[in-house]
């Protein structure tokens, strides 16, 4: 068994990935989607020697991850995956972008269902097509997938639907019988589902995860799924990920990806990826223990010390999706907790409209780490925002009352959303340099042949820059 025990919050605070360099030394960083565990040891033995080697040329034109994916996917799921329908690419997002490049033209409807993954509207976008949201139905421990807003969507026109599995940020591993129903759906409207299903390995006990191709033909004449290793083993920065297809009609899209897609990932992402996939299953069985672990002392932590909190179990990942509405923190939590707490969460609306008043945390930790953030947020003094209103005889000239009314904080990827508030709104405070992200100009969308809203969450412009030791992305906060 490997040792899993997570280095001390000054140790891990030397790591130079996103979630560490993103926020101030006196911030618990619990958004960015990376674990705190060490590293699997033959995940570790396989980088070193290959650095040792100085083997850090291009990856090989070999099967070696399509075979590990395979193996793995028959050990863990019960799921035969043809190697030969295992495309190489540097990541999951990179992976969607390309298959959705080749299944939509500009202007083209693809549905989600929010609150979802953030980047799933970055990537529709990109390839100039429009975002139609199909929410979950449920709530808190209830999620589902709600098939009559799906059918409706599909029905309206769709193209192409994103579907989570395990969906993130809820952390619902979707019932077979939704998958199914949803595979009849596709097929009788023509909508190619692409199953991003990065969280697999980490379903946590309780649940069992359907991949999406193994539900029917229906599934497999519409689908794509996109696997990983990168969320279960920590491998991100290493940018090696599979596109699997199961039915000729969906491989034809994969093989006009550009031959060049394998000599863009990361050569040492898949020596890593081959490692964790073949013989990094101790490790991950320890991981998804501490992960039901925490998951439990999280419910305990809200329960005893912020019980107006509403949190359901994720079934799978590291996660968690927390309704603070009751707490009258406003529509954006995320961004008191960060000022009164000093604890980073994801700001829930950045995840689709329904997510306001909601943050998504990373539990992926210590348990001391998960239980000092919940106690700061319970001991600082958060308060709820002010309310406009009349001004009192007696009130002080600062009141509160005098507020002007708040602007709700507008959903990031609706039409003409302006990107404000939420979880931008952290690092600015504290580092110089930053800059909030320019929305498209209407000169800029006339050059770009699209309308305001077919750019969703627009990403364009100026690039952000960070002054100072701390240097990252402006968008590190939505991974
Ligand atoms: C659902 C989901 N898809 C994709 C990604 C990003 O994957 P990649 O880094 O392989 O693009 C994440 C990262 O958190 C995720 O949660």
């Amino acid at each position: 068994m490997s040792d899993l025990s997570i280095p001390p919050l000054a140790e891990l605070r030397k790591r130079r990935s996103a979630k560490w360099r993103t926020f101030p030394d006196d911030v618990l960083p619990l958004p960015v989607a990376e674990m705190d565990f060490p590293l699997a040891h033959p995940v570790a033995e396989a980088l070193r020697e290959a650095v040792d080697r100085s083997d850090t040329g291009y990856a090989a034109p070999t099967g070696d991850l399509a075979d590990a994916v395979s193996g793995y996917a028959r050990r863990a799921w019960d799921w035969a995956i043809d190697p030969g329908q295992v495309r190489t690419v540097a990541d999951v997002g990179i992976g969607m972008v390309e298959i959705l490049r080749r299944v939509v033209g500009p202007g083209d409807r693809v549905v989600v269902s929010p609150p979802v993954y953030e980047p799933f509207a970055w990537w529709i976008g990109e390839v100039g097509a429009q975002v139609v949201e199909a929410p979950l139905a449920g709530g808190p421990g209830a999620w589902r997938l709600d098939l009559d807003a799906l059918e409706r969507a599909f029905a309206g026109h769709a193209t192409a639907y994103l579907l989570c599995n395990p969906h993130n940020p809820v952390g619902l591993v979707h019932r077979r019988e939704d998958l199914v129903a949803l595979a009849e759906l596709a097929d009788r409207y023509g909508v190619h589902v692409l199953s991003d299903e990065i969280h697999a390995p980490l379903v946590l006990p309780g649940a069992t995860f359907v991949p999406f191709l193994s539900v029917s033909a229906e599934a497999r004449r519409w689908g794509f799924s996109f696997l990983s290793a990168s969320k279960g083993w920590n491998l991100a920065g290493l940018k090696a990920a599979a596109v699997v297809t199961a039915d000729p009609a969906p491989k034809r899209y994969v093989d006009r990806l550009s031959p060049h897609s394998l000599y863009r990932t990361g050569h040492l992402g898949v020596i890593a990826t081959v490692a964790a996939f073949t013989e990094g299953g101790p490790w991950l069985a320890g991981v998804v223990a501490a992960l039901d672990r925490n998951r439990t002392l999280l419910g305990e932590l809200l329960a005893q010390s912020l019980p107006g909190a509403r949190y359901g179990r994720p079934e799978a990942g590291f996660l968690a999706w927390i309704d603070f509405r009751a707490l009258g923190w406003g529509d954006d939590p995320a961004a008191r907790i960060l000022t009164a707490a000093r604890v980073a969460l994801n700001s829930g609306h950045r995840y689709g409209p329904t997510g306001t008043g909601f943050a998504r945390l990373n539990f992926g930790c210590a348990p001391e780490t998960l239980t000092e953030a919940i106690t700061r947020i319970a001991a600082s003094p958060l308060r709820p925002p002010p309310r406009a209103g009349p001004r009192h005889a007696g009130d002080p000239p600062d009141h509160p009352r005098r507020a002007t009314a708040r602007t709700p904080t507008a959903p990031i990827w609706s039409p003409g959303a302006r990107r404000e508030s939420s979880t931008t709104y952290a690092p600015e405070r504290h580092i110089t340099g930053w800059q909030p992200l320019p929305t498209a100009s209407p000169a800029e969308e006339r050059a770009s042949g699209h309308r305001r809203g077919e750019f969703p969450a627009r990403r364009r412009g100026r690039s952000q820059r960070r002054t100072g030791h701390r240097v990252c992305g402006p968008d590190a906060e939505a991974l």
